[in-house]
């Protein structure tokens, strides 16, 4: 459940009170432009612009980054769709890449999905489980490419030391409903790169030119409207308080219910690119109906049975259809591009023999060692039938 309450409501009030809805109105001192820098500083980047969903954050750092028609752009078969998608809005193709057993996107297929036509890669931190980033950017190196981190269900996340969406060019944040911190709907873009910030900005607001922005020699370009009203930014600054300490509960928490989830001989936990810091947790099973019967407990869902996140169920991508038959991304691609409900068999496998658990991050500790007892006997059953 989200985490609202009179904080939220206080600034609200101010942001009524005061009659200025608009985010620009207040310049540096309205609460949006505060919580981009309160946001910019725990993360680390040079730049946040906030616009009204995770979704646009994605489209407007492709569209930032330059990414477009004959673009190939290299996503993970195992995300919301919105991933898959946002390359479309562009004029680019998604490309599907297996994800392995740390359920994020494995690079040795990536590598293998590579052509003369990708230009980008997303890997997508699902479920705060962070992407191998190292590797990722090492192979973005290698080839060439830029990498959009899709960070929309990890804000607050660290690996190695680093903030996740600040490690690629650019990153993306959701803060939807069911996100770390949230205002409903909204997102942000980050970057260090000045001129990729400049370009968000033109992108999410058609009015931008009236605004005063510095814009650094970059020519104006049509642009769309992803603002967010300061309502939004209202509740996403009071949301910042509650990002660390939410951090610290869920790694508190994770710690507890991994230790209980350890030592059987039919299941492991999913491979963590960063243990130390871990704040997600699922458990990799041998057998599928194993992780079947594991996910009977509370709290736990086998990842296949989300449906969702898994790309089979991507209807409008496998039938390659977008709003009007001219505005085809696939007619624009320098290669016939399919999509079949086999072409990523590792992902379907490593998600019907996987479990996230939840962990509870409101629950007392006690609550949470009790919970995790019962997941452990949970577990044992499982495995014992
Ligand atoms: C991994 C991932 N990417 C992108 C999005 C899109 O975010 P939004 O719902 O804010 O558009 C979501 C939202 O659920 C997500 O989980």
């Amino acid at each position: 459940m989200p985490r609202v309450g009179l904080r939220e409501i206080y600034s609200l009030g101010r942001v009524v009170a005061q009659g200025q809805l608009l985010r620009y109105a207040r310049g540096d001192r309205g609460y949006t432009a505060r919580f981009e820098a309160r946001l910019a500083a725990r993360t680390q980047v040079d730049h946040v612009l906030t616009v009204n969903s995770g979704t646009n954050a994605l489209i407007t750092a492709l569209a930032a980054a330059g990414i477009g028609p004959g673009d190939e752009v290299l996503v993970p078969a195992y995300t919301w769709v919105a991933s898959a998608l946002a390359p479309l809005a562009v004029g680019a193709v998604p490309i599907l890449v297996d994800v392995d057993e740390s359920l994020t996107i494995d690079p040795t297929d990536l590598e293998r999905k590579i052509t003369p036509y990708t230009r980008a890669i997303i890997p997508v931190h699902m479920l705060n489980l962070p992407c191998n980033m190292d590797t990722v950017m090492e192979i973005a190196t290698r080839h060439n490419l830029l990498v959009i981190e899709d960070a929309c269900q990890a804000v607050g996340v660290s690996y190695k030391s680093r903030s996740l969406g600040a490690i690629g060019h650019l990153g993306a944040f959701s803060f939807n409903h069911f996100k770390n911190i949230t205002s409903g709907e909204g997102g942000a873009v980050l970057t260090n790169d000045a001129q990729y910030f400049i370009r968000a900005r033109m992108y999410h607001d058609p009015g931008s030119f009236m605004r005063g922005h510095e814009r650094c020699n970059e020519p104006l370009f049509a642009g769309f409207n992803f603002r967010v009203s300061e309502l939004t930014g209202a509740v996403l600054h009071a949301q910042m308080a509650r990002l660390d300490p939410l951090i610290r509960r869920l790694k508190s928490r994770r710690a507890v219910t991994a230790a209980a989830l350890e030592g059987f001989d039919f299941c492991r936990l999913s491979p963590h690119h960063d243990s130390e810091n871990a704040v997600g947790l699922a458990v990799i099973f041998d057998d599928p109906e194993v992780a079947k019967s594991f996910a009977t407990a509370r709290g736990v869902e086998r990842l296949i049975d989300t449906g969702r996140h898994v790309y089979t169920n991507w209807e409008a991508l496998f039938a390659k259809r977008s709003f009007h038959p001219k505005m085809d991304p696939y007619q624009w691609a320098n290669r016939d591009i399919e999509y079949t409900t086999d072409m990523c068999a590792r992902t379907l496998d490593i998600l019907s023999r996987s479990c996230r658990v939840t962990l509870g991050p409101d629950y007392p500790l006690p609550v949470v060692k009790a919970r995790a007892l019962a997941l452990r006997r949970a577990l044992k059953r499982a495995g014992s039938q």
